[in-house]
Protein backbone atom coordinates (compact mmCIF):
# COMPACT_ATOMS: atom_id res chain seq x y z
CA UNK A 1 0.00 0.00 0.00
CA UNK A 2 1.04 3.31 -1.10
CA UNK A 3 1.79 6.03 1.44
CA UNK A 4 0.15 9.34 1.78
CA UNK A 5 1.43 12.47 4.48
CA UNK A 6 0.15 15.59 4.78
CA UNK A 7 -0.50 18.73 7.40
CA UNK A 8 -2.06 22.25 8.38
CA UNK A 9 -0.52 24.40 10.61
CA UNK A 10 -2.85 25.38 13.28
CA UNK A 11 -1.87 29.22 12.75
CA UNK A 12 -5.59 29.82 13.19
CA UNK A 13 -8.93 28.13 12.18
CA UNK A 14 -9.13 26.80 8.77
CA UNK A 15 -10.98 27.71 5.93
CA UNK A 16 -12.90 26.57 3.15
CA UNK A 17 -9.93 27.05 1.30
CA UNK A 18 -7.93 24.52 3.23
CA UNK A 19 -10.82 22.35 3.47
CA UNK A 20 -11.49 22.27 -0.18
CA UNK A 21 -7.44 22.37 -1.36
CA UNK A 22 -6.67 19.88 1.37
CA UNK A 23 -8.50 17.86 3.62
CA UNK A 24 -11.77 17.07 1.51
CA UNK A 25 -8.95 14.64 0.05
CA UNK A 26 -7.45 13.47 3.26
CA UNK A 27 -10.65 11.34 3.97
CA UNK A 28 -11.33 10.25 0.51
CA UNK A 29 -7.88 8.58 0.38
CA UNK A 30 -7.62 7.00 4.07
CA UNK A 31 -9.53 3.74 2.51
CA UNK A 32 -6.68 3.30 -0.23
CA UNK A 33 -3.58 4.54 1.01
CA UNK A 34 -1.76 4.35 4.40
CA UNK A 35 -2.18 7.69 5.65
CA UNK A 36 -0.22 9.99 8.01
CA UNK A 37 -1.91 13.06 8.94
CA UNK A 38 0.17 16.08 10.68
CA UNK A 39 -0.96 19.41 13.07
CA UNK A 40 2.23 21.10 11.51
CA UNK A 41 2.59 23.10 15.06
CA UNK A 42 6.41 23.55 14.81
CA UNK A 43 5.63 24.99 11.25
CA UNK A 44 3.33 27.79 12.89
CA UNK A 45 5.87 28.93 14.88
CA UNK A 46 7.80 30.52 12.18
CA UNK A 47 5.45 33.87 12.48
CA UNK A 48 4.81 34.84 16.58
CA UNK A 49 2.20 32.99 18.12
CA UNK A 50 0.19 33.63 21.10
CA UNK A 51 1.43 30.40 23.69
CA UNK A 52 -2.02 29.64 24.78
CA UNK A 53 -3.89 30.36 21.49
CA UNK A 54 -1.82 27.83 19.76
CA UNK A 55 -2.40 24.93 22.20
CA UNK A 56 -5.81 25.88 21.69
CA UNK A 57 -5.87 25.69 18.16
CA UNK A 58 -3.69 22.50 17.89
CA UNK A 59 -6.22 20.34 19.79
CA UNK A 60 -8.63 21.94 17.82
CA UNK A 61 -7.32 21.30 14.49
CA UNK A 62 -7.22 17.76 16.15
CA UNK A 63 -10.38 17.63 16.54
CA UNK A 64 -11.37 19.48 13.43
CA UNK A 65 -9.44 16.87 11.42
CA UNK A 66 -11.63 14.31 13.06
CA UNK A 67 -14.71 16.03 12.53
CA UNK A 68 -14.26 16.17 8.64
CA UNK A 69 -14.26 12.56 8.44
CA UNK A 70 -10.82 11.34 9.54
CA UNK A 71 -11.17 7.68 11.05
CA UNK A 72 -8.19 6.91 13.50
CA UNK A 73 -8.43 3.13 13.16
CA UNK A 74 -7.16 4.14 8.74
CA UNK A 75 -4.77 7.22 9.35
CA UNK A 76 -2.38 8.18 12.13
CA UNK A 77 -3.30 11.39 13.42
CA UNK A 78 -0.75 13.31 15.22
CA UNK A 79 1.21 16.85 16.64
CA UNK A 80 4.39 17.47 15.27
CA UNK A 81 6.00 18.34 18.10
CA UNK A 82 5.62 15.38 19.46
CA UNK A 83 7.66 12.99 17.21
CA UNK A 84 11.35 14.87 17.24
CA UNK A 85 12.68 13.03 14.72
CA UNK A 86 10.73 15.81 12.22
CA UNK A 87 13.36 18.46 14.08
CA UNK A 88 16.20 16.44 13.92
CA UNK A 89 15.42 15.42 10.85
CA UNK A 90 15.02 18.69 9.38
CA UNK A 91 19.08 19.59 10.68
CA UNK A 92 19.78 17.22 8.34
CA UNK A 93 17.74 18.55 5.44
CA UNK A 94 18.75 22.12 5.81
CA UNK A 95 22.46 21.13 5.55
CA UNK A 96 21.67 19.54 2.06
CA UNK A 97 20.07 22.56 0.76
CA UNK A 98 21.43 25.60 -0.33
CA UNK A 99 20.31 28.93 0.66
CA UNK A 100 19.80 30.13 -2.61
CA UNK A 101 16.72 27.44 -3.28
CA UNK A 102 14.92 28.34 -0.33
CA UNK A 103 15.20 32.55 -0.97
CA UNK A 104 13.43 31.08 -4.25
CA UNK A 105 10.78 30.29 -2.20
CA UNK A 106 7.37 32.34 -3.34
CA UNK A 107 5.43 31.79 0.17
CA UNK A 108 8.52 33.04 1.65
CA UNK A 109 9.15 36.04 -0.66
CA UNK A 110 5.89 37.02 0.07
CA UNK A 111 5.50 36.90 3.68
CA UNK A 112 8.83 37.94 4.22
CA UNK A 113 7.52 40.99 2.07
CA UNK A 114 5.12 41.78 3.81
CA UNK A 115 7.24 42.79 6.70
CA UNK A 116 9.94 44.29 4.31
CA UNK A 117 12.16 41.76 6.33
CA UNK A 118 11.98 43.48 9.20
CA UNK A 119 12.11 40.80 11.95
CA UNK A 120 11.10 38.14 9.72
CA UNK A 121 12.45 34.84 11.50
CA UNK A 122 15.06 32.65 10.10
CA UNK A 123 12.85 29.83 10.47
CA UNK A 124 10.27 31.25 8.25
CA UNK A 125 13.48 30.86 5.60
CA UNK A 126 14.21 27.15 6.80
CA UNK A 127 10.50 26.21 7.21
CA UNK A 128 10.66 24.44 4.04
CA UNK A 129 13.07 22.12 5.01
CA UNK A 130 11.20 20.41 8.12
CA UNK A 131 8.06 20.40 5.53
CA UNK A 132 10.48 18.44 3.29
CA UNK A 133 11.41 16.53 6.82
CA UNK A 134 7.82 15.76 7.08
CA UNK A 135 7.10 14.17 4.05
CA UNK A 136 10.16 11.94 3.46
CA UNK A 137 10.41 10.26 7.25
CA UNK A 138 7.42 8.94 6.49
CA UNK A 139 8.50 7.41 2.88
CA UNK A 140 5.60 9.29 1.53
CA UNK A 141 4.72 8.40 -1.96
CA UNK A 142 1.85 11.17 -2.22
CA UNK A 143 1.15 14.76 -0.51
CA UNK A 144 -1.97 15.94 -0.68
CA UNK A 145 -1.68 19.64 -1.10
CA UNK A 146 -3.41 22.42 -2.92
CA UNK A 147 -1.87 24.71 -5.41
CA UNK A 148 0.32 26.68 -3.40
CA UNK A 149 2.21 24.29 -2.07
CA UNK A 150 3.33 23.16 -5.36
CA UNK A 151 7.01 24.59 -5.05
CA UNK A 152 7.78 23.18 -1.85
CA UNK A 153 7.24 19.82 -3.66
CA UNK A 154 9.46 20.74 -5.70
CA UNK A 155 11.96 21.45 -3.63
CA UNK A 156 10.84 17.96 -1.63
CA UNK A 157 11.68 16.19 -4.87
CA UNK A 158 14.74 18.23 -5.32
CA UNK A 159 16.06 16.98 -1.83
CA UNK A 160 15.19 13.52 -2.27
CA UNK A 161 17.45 13.06 -5.86
CA UNK A 162 19.82 14.77 -4.26
CA UNK A 163 20.18 12.87 -0.91
CA UNK A 164 20.01 9.46 -2.77
CA UNK A 165 22.83 10.48 -5.53
CA UNK A 166 25.08 11.86 -2.64
CA UNK A 167 24.80 9.03 0.24
CA UNK A 168 22.86 6.17 -1.04
CA UNK A 169 25.06 3.15 -2.61
CA UNK A 170 22.19 1.19 -3.99
CA UNK A 171 18.92 1.25 -3.41
CA UNK A 172 17.60 4.53 -2.58
CA UNK A 173 17.60 5.64 0.75
CA UNK A 174 14.61 7.92 0.59
CA UNK A 175 11.39 7.41 -1.41
CA UNK A 176 10.69 10.16 -4.14
CA UNK A 177 7.10 11.93 -3.34
CA UNK A 178 4.60 13.35 -5.68
CA UNK A 179 1.99 16.21 -5.39
CA UNK A 180 -1.50 15.30 -5.81
CA UNK A 181 -3.33 18.65 -6.39
CA UNK A 182 -7.16 18.87 -7.03
CA UNK A 183 -7.89 19.72 -10.35
CA UNK A 184 -10.85 22.24 -9.30
CA UNK A 185 -10.21 23.67 -6.49
CA UNK A 186 -6.69 23.50 -5.60
CA UNK A 187 -6.91 27.19 -5.49
CA UNK A 188 -9.67 28.63 -3.82
CA UNK A 189 -9.55 32.62 -4.12
CA UNK A 190 -10.41 35.61 -1.62
CA UNK A 191 -14.12 36.37 -1.70
CA UNK A 192 -13.32 39.91 -1.35
CA UNK A 193 -10.31 40.06 -4.02
CA UNK A 194 -11.24 36.84 -6.01
CA UNK A 195 -7.48 37.16 -7.59
CA UNK A 196 -5.59 36.72 -4.40
CA UNK A 197 -5.33 33.27 -2.30
CA UNK A 198 -8.30 32.66 0.49
CA UNK A 199 -5.96 32.56 3.52
CA UNK A 200 -6.86 32.32 7.37
CA UNK A 201 -4.53 34.63 7.77
CA UNK A 202 -6.43 37.72 5.80
CA UNK A 203 -6.77 41.01 8.03
CA UNK A 204 -9.94 41.09 5.91
CA UNK A 205 -12.78 38.34 8.19
CA UNK A 206 -14.62 39.11 4.96
CA UNK A 207 -12.33 37.66 2.29
CA UNK A 208 -12.29 34.08 4.24
CA UNK A 209 -14.88 31.49 5.44
CA UNK A 210 -13.02 30.05 8.89
CA UNK A 211 -14.66 25.80 9.19
CA UNK A 212 -16.19 27.17 12.20
CA UNK A 213 -17.69 30.47 11.30
CA UNK A 214 -21.46 30.40 12.59
CA UNK A 215 -24.00 29.38 9.73
CA UNK A 216 -25.24 32.84 9.45
CA UNK A 217 -21.60 33.96 8.91
CA UNK A 218 -20.95 31.63 6.02
CA UNK A 219 -24.83 33.01 4.26
CA UNK A 220 -23.67 36.74 5.10
CA UNK A 221 -19.82 36.86 3.85
CA UNK A 222 -20.82 35.15 0.93
CA UNK A 223 -23.81 37.76 0.48
CA UNK A 224 -21.06 39.64 0.12
CA UNK A 225 -18.76 38.45 -1.81
CA UNK A 226 -16.88 40.06 -4.61
CA UNK A 227 -18.96 39.78 -8.51
CA UNK A 228 -19.14 41.50 -10.88
CA UNK A 229 -22.06 43.69 -13.06
CA UNK A 230 -22.45 41.62 -15.67
CA UNK A 231 -25.36 39.40 -14.08
CA UNK A 232 -24.96 36.51 -15.99
CA UNK A 233 -23.58 33.10 -13.97
CA UNK A 234 -20.53 31.77 -16.14
CA UNK A 235 -17.54 29.95 -15.69
CA UNK A 236 -14.33 32.19 -16.86
CA UNK A 237 -11.40 32.79 -14.40
CA UNK A 238 -10.00 35.55 -16.81
CA UNK A 239 -12.61 37.67 -16.59
CA UNK A 240 -14.89 36.62 -13.69
CA UNK A 241 -12.31 35.58 -11.13
CA UNK A 242 -15.14 35.90 -8.49
CA UNK A 243 -18.00 34.48 -10.26
CA UNK A 244 -15.95 31.82 -11.23
CA UNK A 245 -14.33 31.03 -7.58
CA UNK A 246 -17.88 30.81 -5.66
CA UNK A 247 -18.81 28.06 -8.67
CA UNK A 248 -15.60 26.26 -7.97
CA UNK A 249 -16.81 26.89 -4.18
CA UNK A 250 -20.51 25.37 -5.05
CA UNK A 251 -19.01 22.29 -6.96
CA UNK A 252 -16.84 21.43 -4.29
CA UNK A 253 -19.61 21.56 -1.88
CA UNK A 254 -22.20 20.21 -3.58
CA UNK A 255 -20.62 17.84 -5.87
CA UNK A 256 -22.07 18.87 -8.92
CA UNK A 257 -19.95 20.00 -11.62
CA UNK A 258 -19.38 23.55 -12.78
CA UNK A 259 -20.70 22.57 -16.41
CA UNK A 260 -23.88 21.31 -14.34
CA UNK A 261 -24.48 24.72 -12.22
CA UNK A 262 -23.77 27.00 -14.93
CA UNK A 263 -26.32 25.26 -16.71
CA UNK A 264 -28.71 25.36 -13.91
CA UNK A 265 -28.29 28.48 -13.22
CA UNK A 266 -29.14 30.30 -16.37
CA UNK A 267 -31.02 33.50 -16.51
CA UNK A 268 -30.85 33.14 -12.10
CA UNK A 269 -29.30 36.11 -10.56
CA UNK A 270 -26.70 36.14 -8.23
CA UNK A 271 -28.51 36.69 -5.18
CA UNK A 272 -30.35 33.64 -5.51
CA UNK A 273 -27.60 31.72 -6.52
CA UNK A 274 -25.40 33.27 -3.32
CA UNK A 275 -28.18 32.34 -1.11
CA UNK A 276 -28.15 28.28 -2.57
CA UNK A 277 -24.47 28.51 -2.41
CA UNK A 278 -24.26 29.47 0.73
CA UNK A 279 -27.01 26.44 1.78
CA UNK A 280 -24.86 23.93 -0.02
CA UNK A 281 -21.74 25.04 2.09
CA UNK A 282 -24.09 25.38 5.46
CA UNK A 283 -25.13 21.58 4.52
CA UNK A 284 -21.59 20.58 4.94
CA UNK A 285 -19.85 22.58 7.70
CA UNK A 286 -23.04 22.42 10.34
CA UNK A 287 -22.81 18.72 10.80
CA UNK A 288 -18.72 18.83 11.36
CA UNK A 289 -18.99 21.89 13.05
CA UNK A 290 -21.61 19.92 15.19
CA UNK A 291 -19.13 16.37 15.72
CA UNK A 292 -16.16 19.00 16.36
CA UNK A 293 -17.92 20.71 19.39
CA UNK A 294 -18.73 17.38 20.80
CA UNK A 295 -14.57 16.11 20.13
CA UNK A 296 -12.79 18.77 21.15
CA UNK A 297 -12.98 18.15 25.50
CA UNK A 298 -13.07 14.57 25.31
CA UNK A 299 -10.63 11.96 26.08
CA UNK A 300 -11.10 10.32 23.11
CA UNK A 301 -9.25 12.97 21.48
CA UNK A 302 -6.37 13.02 23.75
CA UNK A 303 -6.12 9.34 23.63
CA UNK A 304 -6.28 9.27 19.45
CA UNK A 305 -3.26 11.59 19.79
CA UNK A 306 -1.22 9.58 22.14
CA UNK A 307 -1.73 6.37 20.10
CA UNK A 308 -0.78 8.98 16.68
CA UNK A 309 2.63 9.91 17.94
CA UNK A 310 3.34 6.59 19.21
CA UNK A 311 2.94 5.31 15.68
CA UNK A 312 4.87 7.63 14.05
CA UNK A 313 7.18 8.49 16.14
CA UNK A 314 7.88 4.39 15.32
CA UNK A 315 8.01 4.90 11.59
CA UNK A 316 9.76 8.43 11.74
CA UNK A 317 12.30 6.97 13.89
CA UNK A 318 13.29 4.70 11.73
CA UNK A 319 14.05 6.78 8.58
CA UNK A 320 15.79 9.15 11.03
CA UNK A 321 18.30 6.08 12.01
CA UNK A 322 18.81 5.78 8.01
CA UNK A 323 19.55 9.61 6.94
CA UNK A 324 21.88 9.74 10.69
CA UNK A 325 23.83 7.03 9.39
CA UNK A 326 23.91 7.68 5.66
CA UNK A 327 25.55 11.24 6.58
CA UNK A 328 28.01 9.92 9.04
CA UNK A 329 26.78 11.32 12.53
CA UNK A 330 27.90 9.53 15.70
CA UNK A 331 30.37 7.61 17.16
CA UNK A 332 29.33 4.38 14.91
CA UNK A 333 26.30 3.34 12.67
CA UNK A 334 23.15 3.14 14.99
P1 LIG B 1 -1.32 25.53 5.27
O1 LIG B 1 -1.55 25.27 6.71
O2 LIG B 1 -1.07 26.94 4.83
O3 LIG B 1 -2.53 25.00 4.41
C1 LIG B 1 -3.00 23.66 4.59
C2 LIG B 1 -3.41 23.08 3.25
O4 LIG B 1 -4.45 23.86 2.65
C3 LIG B 1 -4.08 24.23 1.33
N1 LIG B 1 -4.61 25.56 1.05
C4 LIG B 1 -5.46 25.84 0.06
N2 LIG B 1 -6.04 25.07 -0.88
C5 LIG B 1 -6.88 25.67 -1.75
N3 LIG B 1 -7.18 26.99 -1.72
C6 LIG B 1 -6.64 27.80 -0.79
N4 LIG B 1 -6.94 29.10 -0.75
C7 LIG B 1 -5.74 27.23 0.18
N5 LIG B 1 -5.04 27.72 1.22
C8 LIG B 1 -4.35 26.70 1.74
C9 LIG B 1 -2.57 24.22 1.32
O5 LIG B 1 -2.05 24.07 0.02
C10 LIG B 1 -2.28 23.04 2.22
O6 LIG B 1 -2.35 21.85 1.49
N6 LIG B 1 3.43 24.06 4.62
C11 LIG B 1 2.05 23.63 4.70
C12 LIG B 1 1.80 22.61 5.79
C13 LIG B 1 2.72 21.45 5.77
C14 LIG B 1 2.65 20.32 4.93
C15 LIG B 1 3.73 19.49 5.31
C16 LIG B 1 1.79 19.94 3.90
C17 LIG B 1 3.78 21.29 6.60
N7 LIG B 1 4.38 20.08 6.31
C18 LIG B 1 3.99 18.28 4.66
C19 LIG B 1 2.03 18.73 3.26
C20 LIG B 1 3.11 17.91 3.64
C21 LIG B 1 1.17 24.83 4.96
O7 LIG B 1 1.62 25.85 5.39
O8 LIG B 1 -0.17 24.60 4.73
Amino acid sequence: METIFSGIQPSGVPTIGNYIGAMKQFIQLQDNYNCYYCIVDEHAITVPQDRLKLREQTKGLAALYLAIGLDPTKSTIFIQSEVPAHTQAAWIVQCNTTVGELERMTQFKDKSAKNNRVGVSAGLLTYPPLMVADIVLYQSNLVPVGEDQKQHLELTRDFVERFNNRYSNGAPILTLPDALIPKAGGRIMSLQEPTNKMSKSDDNQKGFISMLDEPAAIRKKLKSAVTDSSGVIEFDVANKPGISNLLTIYSSFSGESIDELVARYQGVGYGTFKDELADAVINVMEPIQVRYRELLHSDELDQILDTGAIEANKVANKTLTKMINSVGLGRKKR
